[in-house]
């Protein structure tokens, strides 16, 4: 094979070198210079004049419509996350933390597509014997126990051998574990760099396109949050989903943040059994499974996750603070609308919180970033602060205001119709200042203007 040049190019100013440098010589970047591979130049003359295209244009009416096919999964979490099953030829990023079950999610799903069809799967970071002994432990869900006989696994981190063994195989689904560990010969930079992830990834999705196999990349997500290589991966793939979730809880969310097959922000639910990741098919249910009924110091928000509303209990505790400043404590909820709560609560509530810790704990390890909970926020701390319980059967909706007013939020009706789907029998809400809302029969809601009058009604006396 003729060796392909490559050179470095800074991700800044688009400056090209020739070997690898730590700072770019034009824009002074750090580290900006990455290794790609370099197209001989085209000579001038021949740009425009001779070139014969492959592709032809086609009036829009000509092409050939219809539904994209899809390969129905009995993971319906997953399938609906996807926008309803796999897409053949598509390209798949799957990231998450390392340890939050990714690796256990694909195997289950290529185990599934392989009681019918082939499926590879490469690890680079596992060996066939620990991925089969993996399989073995999720075959004994029972459910699954008709054999995945045309699952093939491999251990390999070339890319040129991954491909030589997608032609040997011939899957029709192909999971790479993780695209991290993927490298290409041709590029001297290590695997795991911006240059391999983004080559190998360009590379895989020309095979999923060309071969219409559909390709799943898993990767991992840096410190920072973002998968890496960076913004790089997200453009290159059709579909990106996150798996997220605390490492020491069993709820995992599967959220879709890229979609070209399906909507964003899809949220599916899992739970990490002993056996594998089992679908979580009422959420709102699980989450509040645990309960204490009247609890001070315990308040219900209903969150958005994607088009569903999920039921969640926040848990708010305040003590006296021993010395120093006092602390602010959060387990889920964004750390500044904490902060926007309690002092909320504080100047316009009357509740003296200045020498306070307040801890404040989303139940179920789920992240809330909506305001939409802030007045359930505000409900568990002051209803810890007065020793006064929420009342059990409402659920609180609302944004908190710095004046202390509450503020309408989106889907108020889907979130409250959830609530009453689980029971509940009433809300506490902001004022409407729109159109009605159908409401099951019995189902009561009270208006606050303010975060001081919402408290009261919910507060039990
Ligand atoms: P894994 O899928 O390896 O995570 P990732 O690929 O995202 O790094 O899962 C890691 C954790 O999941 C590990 O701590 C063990 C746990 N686990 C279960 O709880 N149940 C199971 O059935 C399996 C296979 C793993
Ligand atoms: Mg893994």
């Amino acid at each position: 094979m003729a060796k392909i040049r490559t050179h470095y190019v800074c991700q800044e100013c688009g400056r090209t070198a020739i070997r690898p440098m730590g700072r770019c010589p034009s824009c002074g970047a750090w580290d900006s210079m990455v290794e790609e591979i370099a197209e001989a130049a085209p000579s001038q003359s021949k740009k425009h004049s001779h070139y014969v295209p492959q592709s032809k244009p086609v009036r829009i009416q000509d092409i050939e419509g219809g539904q994209e096919e899809r390969w129905p999964l009995s993971m319906a979490e997953f399938a609906r996350v996807l926008g309803g099953g796999m897409v053949p030829g598509s390209l798949v990023l799957l990231g998450g933390d390392p340890g939050i079950g990714k690796s256990t999610l694909m195997l289950q799903v290529a185990a599934e597509i392989a009681q019918e069809s082939r499926v590879l799967y490469v690890s680079g970071e596992e060996s066939a014997r620990q991925i089969k002994m993996r399989a073995e432990r999720l075959r004994q869900n029972g459910k699954d126990a008709k054999s995945s006989e045309h699952l093939f696994l491999v251990t390999e981190t070339n890319l040129d051998a991954i491909l030589t063994h997608v032609e040997v195989v011939q899957p029709v689904l192909l999971v790479v574990d993780s695209i991290q560990t993927v490298n290409m010969e041709a590029l001297s930079s290590s695997a795991g760099s911006v240059s391999q992830v983004r080559e190998c990834a360009s590379r895989l999705r020309e095979l999923a396109k060309t071969s219409g196999i559909a390709v799943f990349l898993i990767g991992h997500v840096t410190k920072e949050g973002t998968i890496a290589g960076p913004r790089v991966l997200e453009h290159i793939v059709d579909t990106v989903l996150q798996l997220e979730g605390d490492r020491f809880q069993s709820y995992r969310l599967l959220r879709s943040m890229k979609n070209r097959f399906g909507p964003t922000s899809e949220v599916g639910v899992f739970e990490m059994r002993e056996q594998g990741m089992a679908e979580v098919l009422n959420p709102s249910e699980a989450f509040l499974a645990e309960r204490l009924i009247e609890a001070p110091g315990s308040a219900i928000a209903v969150m958005m996750e994607g088009t569903r509303p999920i039921l969640v209990e926040l848990q708010g505790l305040t003590s006296p603070t021993n010395f120093g400043n006092p602390r602010r404590t959060t387990n889920g909820l964004d750390f500044n609308r904490l902060l926007l709560v309690a002092a909320v609560l504080s100047r316009r509530a009357g509740m003296k919180l200045g020498e306070q810790d307040i801890f404040l704990n989303v139940v179920g390890g789920l992240r809330i970033e909506e305001p939409a909970a802030d007045l359930a926020a505000a409900a568990a701390i002051a209803s810890s602060h007065t020793d006064k319980p929420v009342r059990a059967d409402i659920v609180l909706v609302g944004e908190v205001g710095l004046s202390g007013e509450l503020r309408w939020v989106s889907h108020m009706e889907a979130r409250l119709r959830e609530a009453a789907k689980l029971g509940f029998k009433g809300a506490v809400i902001p004022r409407r200042m729109r159109g009605k809302m159908q409401l099951p029969d019995g189902f009561e809601v009270q208006e606050a203007r303010s975060l001081r009058e919402a408290v009261k009604i919910a507060l039990i006396q």
